[in-house]
């Protein structure tokens, strides 16, 4: 029984390796050919715009706007399947200082909407800095974008929790989600609304729950459909 377990655990990593093999060959491979179409579409725009007829200038207009997009969506998965492939260099870092890199680099949002943000003492933890910077700006960032029509009031809280590690949480009072949405948001390029309604290509909280995985830690979302969300995380007492 054990070894049957064993055996399916090891399957397990060795296709989820591949996976993430593919991921990063197909996002990186794809680069190159997508750069070769840019430039020229670029340079057909540059050259011949206004000498054409305005079909052939929309048509010019909306490849460019495709090969934009699509450079965007191989740029996130290149970062996304980039995470897995360094090991953590752990730090004891202090999260109130990592809260602090993530909002001064949301500056411009939080000027914006007016947005105040709020805080629990946060712990000191060994983590990767950089990768924490990262799931707080995502997770604040997020809050302030899907906000309703309030002004976001943000919770950034830490308990210890019965582990002996940490659970942290970014609250929100924003526009919330459906309970069917839960789970899905956390997968790539899962979004519950239009880009033109809310920008962006759905990369963010794929990033946070793997980064926060690589932990040792796990996150989740609890959410109200017009009255907020909160995501929480734990860090285990040691991360690995
Ligand atoms: N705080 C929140 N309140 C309400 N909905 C949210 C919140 N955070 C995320 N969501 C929903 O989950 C989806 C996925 O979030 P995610 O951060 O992965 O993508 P994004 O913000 O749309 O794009 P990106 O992060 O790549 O810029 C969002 O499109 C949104 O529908
Ligand atoms: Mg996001």
């Amino acid at each position: 029984m054990e070894k049957l377990a064993e055996e399916r655990i090891a399957e397990l990593a060795r296709s989820n390796a591949e996976l993430a093999q593919f991921g990063y060959v197909a996002s990186h491979d794809l680069q190159e050919p997508l750069r070769a179409v840019a430039s020229c579409v670029q340079l057909l725009q540059k050259r011949y715009s206004g000498q054409l007829d305005a079909r052939a200038d929309e048509f010019i207009a909306h490849s460019v706007a495709g090969i934009k997009r699509m450079e965007t969506l191989i740029n996130d998965l290149l970062t996304y399947s980039r995470l897995g492939t360094h090991s953590l260099p752990l730090v004891k870092t202090q999260c109130g200082e990592v809260l602090d890199i993530a909002l001064a680099n949301l500056a411009a949002a939080i000027a914006e909407s007016g947005a105040v943000v709020t805080r629990d003492a946060l712990p000191a933890v060994e983590v990767d800095a950089t990768q924490m910077a990262q799931v707080f700006q995502n997770l604040v960032g997020n809050a302030i974008k899907f906000r309703g029509a309030r002004t976001p009031a943000i919770h950034v809280g830490a308990t210890k929790n019965k582990e002996g590690g940490w659970t942290l949480s970014v609250s929100d009072n924003g526009i919330g989600m459906e309970p069917q949405y839960f789970e899905r948001i956390f997968e790539v390029f899962q979004r519950l609304h239009t880009r033109t309604e809310y920008q962006g290509t759905g990369i963010g909280l794929a990033i946070c729950k793997k980064i926060v995985e690589r932990h040792g830690g796990r996150m989740h979302v609890e959410s109200r459909i017009g009255e907020g969300s909160t995501f929480r995380f734990t860090l285990p007492g040691r991360a690995l």
